[in-house]
C-alpha cells in the first residue's frame, strides 16, 4: 500500500536507503562477506575466469555498474549484455563462465531465454533477484537475493541501488574466494557500502525540494541530455532511461569522454545537461576532465546540472546548478548520484501530470520476448 504517498514511486525512492541495508543485512561480519546461499557453488566460484552480467534495462545499468567493481576487486573479465542481445550471437561459453543475470523481477522473459541458454551452453549461472521464488532463480545454480521490498512502481529505482550492492557484495566475495583483495581490503570496502544508505538518505532528505523546483521549470523541455564517466556512466543512462520512461522526454546519456566524438554536436543554446562528476579526491584525472568537458558544452550555450560531491567548488563557476551528494568511494558513488536522477525523473512526470507509476505502454514485468 501507498501509505500516504502520492505515488508508489515517491515512496519506492523514499525506501532506496532500506533496500540497500536490507540487501546487506545479515551478509556482513566483522568486516568480511558471508553469503551461505554460495556455499554449495564455491568451487564453481572459484574456477570462474569470465564473468557475463545479463539484464534489460534498469537492471542492465546496474550490471555495467557491477562490472567496474567486479573487475576492479577480483581481477576476473566481465562483460555485460543486453539479455535480448545474448543468445542470438553465439556467445562463446563453457563451464568456467559465470553468467550473472539480473532482474527485480524474476519473470522477465528475454532474461529467462538467456540464462536457459547459458545453461544449456555449460555456463554456470547466478540469478541476482528481488522476488522469491521466482523463475529466474529457480532456473539457476545459485541465487543471491536483493532485499528491496516488493516494487510495484513500473520503472524501477530502489531495486537498482540493491542490484547494485549485491553485485559488489559478489564481487568482494568473489575477491575474497580468488584471494584478489586480503581482508583489510574486503573490510575496508564494506564498511564503505555500510555507510550508504546514511548518505543516501541525506541525498533524500537535502536534494528532493531543490530538483522539484528544476523539473517544475523544466515541465517544456524536449530533451535531456546525461553526461558521466567510469561508474558515472551507468548512472547517466539510468538516469536518461528514466526521463523517457517517466516523463516520455528524449533523454540520452553519454560517456563524457565521447563527448567529443559526436554528441558535442548536439549541444545548442539552452540545451539541458545533467552531468555526474567523479570526486575531485579520486587520483585518476577524471575529475578535472568531466570538469572540462562542462566548459566546453558550457561554452556552447548548455544549461549544465552537476551532480557534485559536498565541497567540490570546481564545478561551480561553470555549472548552472549544482546537486550535492555526500563524500563517498569512487565505487559507491553511483549509489548516490544515482537517487536525484530517479527523483528528477518523478517530479517532471509529476510536473506533466502524468502517472509516474504507470507509465504508458509499459509493464512492469515483460514476460514476452
Ligand atoms: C522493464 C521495466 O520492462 O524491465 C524496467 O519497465 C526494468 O523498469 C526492466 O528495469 C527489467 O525488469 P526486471 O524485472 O528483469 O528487472
Amino acid at each position: 500500500e501507498k501509505g500516504g504517498w502520492p505515488s508508489f514511486m515517491k515512496k519506492e525512492i523514499s525506501e532506496e536507503p532500506e533496500a540497500v541495508a536490507n540487501t546487506l543485512r545479515g551478509r556482513v561480519h566483522e568486516g568480511a562477506v558471508t553469503l551461505h546461499e554460495l556455499d554449495g557453488v564455491a568451487e564453481v566460484l572459484q574456477g570462474v575466469n569470465r564473468v557475463i552480467v545479463l539484464g534489460c534495462g534498469t537492471a542492465a545499468y546496474a550490471g555495467m555498474v557491477g562490472k567496474y567493481a567486479v573487475e576492479k576487486w577480483a581481477r576476473v573479465p566481465v562483460d555485460v549484455e543486453l539479455s535480448h542481445e545474448f543468445r542470438y550471437r553465439d556467445p562463446v561459453l563453457d563451464e568456467r563462465t559465470l553468467v550473472v543475470s539480473v532482474s527485480q523481477s524474476g519473470e522477465t522473459m528475454d532474461t529467462l531465454m538467456a540464462v536457459r541458454y547459458a545453461r544449456e551452453q555449460g555456463a554456470r549461472t547466478l540469478s541476482i533477484c528481488n522476488t522469491q521464488g521466482a523463475t529466474i532463480p529457480r532456473e539457476s545454480d545459485a541465487v543471491l537475493y536483493t532485499h528491496a521490498g516488493p516494487e510495484v512502481a513500473v520503472a524501477s529505482t530502489k531495486a537498482f541501488v540493491a542490484q547494485v550492492t549485491a553485485l559488489y557484495l559478489l564481487g568482494l566475495h568473489l575477491a575474497g574466494l580468488r584471494g584478489t583483495l586480503d581482508a583489510a581490503g574486503i573490510a575496508h570496502q564494506m564498511a564503505e557500502l555500510e555507510a550508504v544508505p546514511a548518505k543516501i538518505q541525506s541525498v533524500v532528505e537535502t536534494a528532493s525540494g531543490r530538483i522539484a523546483e528544476l523539473a517544475h521549470w523544466m515541465s517544456d523541455t524536449q530533451s535531456v541530455l546525461f553526461l558521466g564517466r567510469h561508474v558515472g556512466f551507468p548512472v547517466a543512462l539510468e538516469g536518461a532511461l528514466k526521463l523517457k520512461e517517466l516523463a516520455y522526454i528524449h533523454a540520452e546519456g553519454f560517456a563524457a569522454g565521447e563527448l567529443k566524438h559526436g554528441p558535442i554536436a548536439l549541444i545548442e543554446p539552452g540545451q539541458i545537461v545533467f552531468v555526474v562528476v567523479p570526486s575531485p579526491r579520486d587520483p585518476s584525472s577524471l575529475h578535472k576532465k568531466v570538469v572540462s568537458n562542462i566548459q566546453e558544452i558550457r561554452a556552447r550555450g548548455a544549461r549544465v546540472i552537476a551532480i557534485a560531491e559536498l565541497g567540490d567548488v570546481a564545478v561551480v563557476p561553470f555549472a548552472d546548478e549544482v546537486i550535492r551528494i555526500p563524500l563517498a568511494a569512487p565505487f559507491f558513488e553511483p549509489l548516490l548520484a544515482v537517487v536525484p536522477l530517479h527523483i528528477f525523473g518523478m517530479e517532471l512526470a509529476t510536473a506533466k501530470g502524468l502517472d509516474v507509476d504507470q507509465p504508458r505502454n509499459l509493464a512492469k514485468s515483460v514476460t514476452v520476448e
